[in-house]
């Protein structure tokens, strides 16, 4: 860690080294620097801000705030303010969302995503499904990769609308899946969607070098506060394509109960539902200076750096009589990915063992990281290598009402339904890789305890 991280880590986050913890949950939620909590709290106490939705003066200084958000948004990005629009959404969640519901998807049009892909990107596919269109899955290669990118992706009817989405970087394995894909897409005639959401905290992104048609994003992954508050960055150009299925407070121009007629705002306020999250938005700006001030190329290098350290430290990681420890999910080296790697502990015969058992460890340890599929379920089941027909057999012989994934497991032959996620941020150190590779250590000789299907979680997505 260089002395710079050290002193920010010091200065910023100092309650993690007062508190004890080891915190490994970046791909999770990002953690807020001192001085961005206080330029909040200082503007909140300054300022005298009402709804933004009128003209008097406390809701002009709301409006301001959150026209000065977007404005910030868009510098930070490099987004050209006549070609992208910013939306506020809950989350990232709900950016995406926002596109589904919305997408003339119709018989003829296909929506084709990454095996790789968040819960929130898989779900669009109900919308699209609904409404006729085709949907696809590009698979994923050992290294949770897409091998062939151009000759996977089916060429797109120019005449219908076609989507096709994927995360920059995976909150799975943590790989990189190549921004060219972008203009490679939209060639064969794909409006392009990339989940930003866990490739922003560490990586800049650069929409004058890439201009995906929709970009989503939630603040709280890039610097922890505050929750409650994501965006959609749209080209106006794909904005036209869209039909909301709805209108409310804040998105029309004009309504008539009379004649049921309404018209929608010109501007992306047309798809922000009711009173914005304006208090919270003011804190964004703030979070992006923060940022700024780091630097996001320092940043990228710190956890760059960490991983590598990771890594190593993992597959350094052995039985007494010589064998791996841990079995890491993705790629195993520290090329074309970030600072997120999956992994599952293994006993000396390779079995792997309940990731359950090294949670309980790491809890009585202080240290925080993600176990589960993390809401990723395309890249579990290749990482897990599942044969589609057998794990499709044991998903339709239990009857939805009584399916568990203890059920589940059991039928597919007590293959692991879950990972531990570490993931690495801005105020990660040395110190935490090290405590966390002593803890795994504890584990060197145990064996994997026959696993009885009772004792599964039973949870769903992670
Ligand atoms: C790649 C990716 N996409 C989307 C999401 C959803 O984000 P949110 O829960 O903030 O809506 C996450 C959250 O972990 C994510 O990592």
């Amino acid at each position: 860690m260089s002395t710079t991280m050290q002193e920010l880590r010091a200065r910023e986050f100092a309650r993690l080294d007062e508190s004890g913890h080891v915190y490994l949950d970046y791909t999770g939620g990002g953690l807020y620097g001192t001085s961005q909590i206080q330029a909040h709290a200082d503007l909140l106490t300054r300022e005298v801000l009402g709804n933004p939705h009128s003209r008097n003066p406390t809701s002009l200084a709301s409006t301001h705030n959150v026209e000065a958000a977007r404005e910030r948004i868009r510098r930070f990005f490099k987004a050209d303010p006549d070609e992208y629009e910013v939306i506020f959404t809950l989350n990232a969640s709900g950016a995406l969302k926002l596109v589904g519901e919305s997408y003339p998807f119709q018989p003829g049009s296909r929506y084709v995503l990454t095996a790789d892909n968040h819960n929130s990107v898989n779900g669009i596919r109900e919308f699209a499904r609904a409404r006729g269109a085709t949907v696809e899955y590009l698979p994923l290669n050992k290294e949770l990769r897409v091998e062939n990118f151009e000759a996977l992706l089916p060429e797109a009817d120019p005449a219908l609308p076609s989507l096709f989405a994927y995360p920059a970087q995976s909150n799975f394995s943590g790989v990189k899946h190549p921004l060219e894909w972008v203009e490679q897409a939209r060639a064969r005639g794909y409006d392009v969607l990339l989940d930003a959401a866990a490739f922003v905290p560490t990586s800049r992104l650069d929409l004058s070098a890439v201009r995906p048609d929709f970009v989503t994003i939630s603040f709280y992954k890039m610097f922890g506060f505050p929750t409650g508050v994501g965006a959609l960055l749209m080209r106006r150009e794909a904005m036209a394509r869209l039909h909301r299925p709805w209108f409310a407070g804040g998105t029309v121009r004009f309504v008539s109960a009379q004649n049921q007629e309404h018209l929608f705002a010109l501007s992306g306020e047309a798809f922000e539902d009711g009173t914005v999250n304006y208090l919270s938005i003011a804190a964004v700006p703030l979070g992006l200076d923060f940022l700024d001030r780091v630097g996001m190329e320092r940043i990228n290098r710190h956890v760059a750096v960490l991983t590598e350290q990771l890594l190593a430290g993992l597959h350094g990681l052995r039985h007494s009589g010589g064998q791996p420890l841990v079995r890491v999910y993705g790629p195993q080296a520290a090329t074309g990915r970030g600072g997120t790697v999956a992994f599952n502990l293994v006993d000396p015969d390779g079995q792997v063992i309940d990731y359950r058992l090294v949670e309980e460890r790491a809890i009585e340890a202080n240290i925080s990281f993600r176990t589960g599929c993390f809401c990723n379920p395309g890249a579990a089941e290749f990482a897990f290598e599942y044969a589609a027909v057998e794990a499709y057999k044991c998903f339709t012989s239990l009857r939805p009402e009584e399916f568990t994934l203890q059920q589940f497991s059991s039928c597919m032959h007590n293959q692991p339904v879950g990972a531990i996620r570490v993931s690495l941020g801005i105020a990660s150190s040395e110190t935490d890789i090290h405590r966390l590779l002593d803890l795994l250590r504890t584990f060197a000789d145990c064996h994997a305890l026959p696993r009885s299907p009772r004792d599964i979680p039973d949870i769903v997505g992670g």
